[in-house]
């Protein structure tokens, strides 16, 4: 989909469709909509009226129009009541809005900037974002693809003096939502195309595309640096090698801080041979989501001209049961000496995070630490399938990230990491286990990455739940949903 920002006004404006909004406390239609109603005889109101239509969120109504304006058909999404209006609710019309456009048929669609209240560069930014998101779909591997897709959607700025602000609020939104396309490709794709080599070659295209440097370890390299945690993981598949991906954004200034954004990247999650059940393996494919974001916002960064310098780190493997499998009972040892006694080898992820973090910690020195990772079946049960957990060992950076989601729309609630249940993952025999109990698992796989953070303030988003999900949502479809690329770019960009 091509986005293009047009000085037109909504009745002139030439398209298959022109996807408006309304509020619901409106008792007459807004100027805008009341000047296109004029100009298309009435059929506007006349249909609203006929179908009660109201404005609620989430819902849409649309026309077709033979004569009088310049796009054939009007679609008219619903954006709620005037004092709730947000920039979630703009991105919701726009994707509903876009998603029935579709539908009809229409190729170029046009777009009105609504959403009172908001800057123009917020609206801007809100309903691009929503029209990408709300319109993806994965259909790579079908042989039948759907004929019906939006070429090009023109954003309209009928007041020119704002044309620059709508601009770049645009462009911003199609960043935004096209990284988060490229986290939602990686994770829908399965697990016998997306193996560790696949997610370092995509790293690689990144790093070309986007003038970023790359750096690749192979198993031998990591054995080198003692990443004997990682390697424990990566024992199991002695078929698809492991790949640890440090990939590097500098902004051309001086940079304003130099942050570490670290993705679980486990291709698939088999539990090992601690093996899962045959419904809890199903949708492991999808436990590299945080690499996926990883690689969303590394792909973003050059194109927002973000001025924090920031490394991505992907530990990528598959977690696999064979016969060179790391073991129940094994001890392993992090890269930062620590002895890591395993207890289940299904709590894999936290040990290609431990030797990500200490790796980022030492090689890298950054002032924070961010890690993504769908890292508990506990997480899902405490949050549900629609949040993400929160956990930091620093409150500011906690509240800054939190700030973020808010401002991004991803929902995020914070869990605390009481340092009394650091017990439950005591060792006889090694500095730690690497389970604790069934109570509390999201906080102690929390509290057991925090060992490896190395006193650098770090946070950590467990994404268990709304990285997939079982129901079609309102900015996309069901499966990956590229959750975290959107809340970190608002974070890695915000007072820009
Ligand atoms: N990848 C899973 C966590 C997961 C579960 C993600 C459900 C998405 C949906 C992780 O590696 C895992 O298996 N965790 C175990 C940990 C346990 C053995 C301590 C879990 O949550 O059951
Ligand atoms: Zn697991
Ligand atoms: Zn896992």
């Amino acid at each position: 989909m091509k986005v293009e920002v047009v000085t037109e006004p909504l009745t002139g404006v030439r398209a298959d469709a022109l996807v408006v909004g309304m509020m619901t406390d409106e008792t007459k239609l807004p100027p805008a909509l009341a000047a296109l109603d004029r100009q298309a005889g009435g059929r506007i109101s006349a249909v609203i009226a006929a179908e009660k239509f109201q404005g609620k969120p989430g819902t849409v109504t649309h026309l077709h129009v033979a004569e009088g304006l310049g796009a054939s058909r009007v679609v008219v999404a619903g954006l709620g009541p005037r004092k709730a209006a947000n920039p979630e609710l703009v991105r919701r019309a726009a994707a509903s809005g876009l998603r029935r456009a579709r539908d009809l048929g229409a190729r170029t669609v046009a777009l009105e900037v609504f959403g009172d209240g908001l800057t123009p560069r917020q609206r801007a930014h809100a309903a691009v974002e929503g029209a990408i998101l709300g319109t993806y779909v994965f259909d790579r591997y079908k042989r039948e693809k759907s004929e019906k897709a939006v070429e090009t959607l023109k954003v309209i700025a009928p007041d020119g003096r704002q044309a620059p602000q709508i601009t770049e609020g645009a462009r911003r939104g199609e960043v935004f939502a096209r990284s988060t396309w490229l986290a939602r490709d990686l994770i829908n794709a399965p697990a016998n195309d997306v193996h560790p080599t696949h997610v370092a070659d995509v790293a690689k295209q990144v790093a070309r595309e986007g003038k970023l440097k790359v750096k690749i370890l192979e198993r031998e390299d990591c054995a080198k640096l003692g990443m004997g945690a990682f390697l424990g993981v990566a024992q199991g598949s002695p078929e698809q090698p492991p790949k640890f991906i440090h990939l590097t954004y500098t902004p051309s200034g001086k940079p304003t801080k130099r942050v570490a954004i670290i993705g679980k990247g486990i291709t698939f999650d088999s539990g090992g041979l601690d093996l899962k059940s045959a419904d809890g393996m199903s949708r492991m494919k999808n436990d590299m989501s945080g690499a996926a974001a990883v690689l969303g916002i590394m792909q973003a960064l050059p194109k927002l001209g973000a001025k924090a310098e920031v490394h991505g780190f992907i530990a990528a493997t598959e977690n696999m049961p064979s016969g060179t499998a790391f073991r129940p009972g094994d001890i392993l040892r992090a890269m930062n000496g620590t002895t890591i006694e395993i207890g289940n080898t299904d709590a894999e992820g936290r040990l290609t995070l431990a030797d990500a973090l200490c790796y980022a910690a030492k090689f890298v020195e950054p002032q924070e630490m961010i890690d993504m990772a769908t890292l508990t079946g506990a997480c899902v049960v405490a949050l549900g399938p629609l949040c993400s957990g929160l956990m930091a060992s620093d409150q500011r950076l906690a509240d800054r990230l939190l700030a973020a989601a808010r401002t991004a729309g991803e929902r995020v609630w914070q869990l605390p990491l009481i340092e009394e249940y650091k017990e439950q993952f005591k060792s006889d025999v090694a500095d730690l286990n690497n389970t604790g109990g069934r109570n509390g698992g999201a906080i102690t796989a929390g509290l057991f990455l925090k060992e490896f953070s190395g006193g650098i303030p770090w946070a950590h988003f467990d994404i268990a739940g709304p990285a997939f999900i079982d129901k079609d949502s309102p900015l996309g479809p069901k499966g990956a949903t590229g959750v975290a690329v959107r809340t970190i770019l608002t974070y890695l960009t915000s007072g820009k």
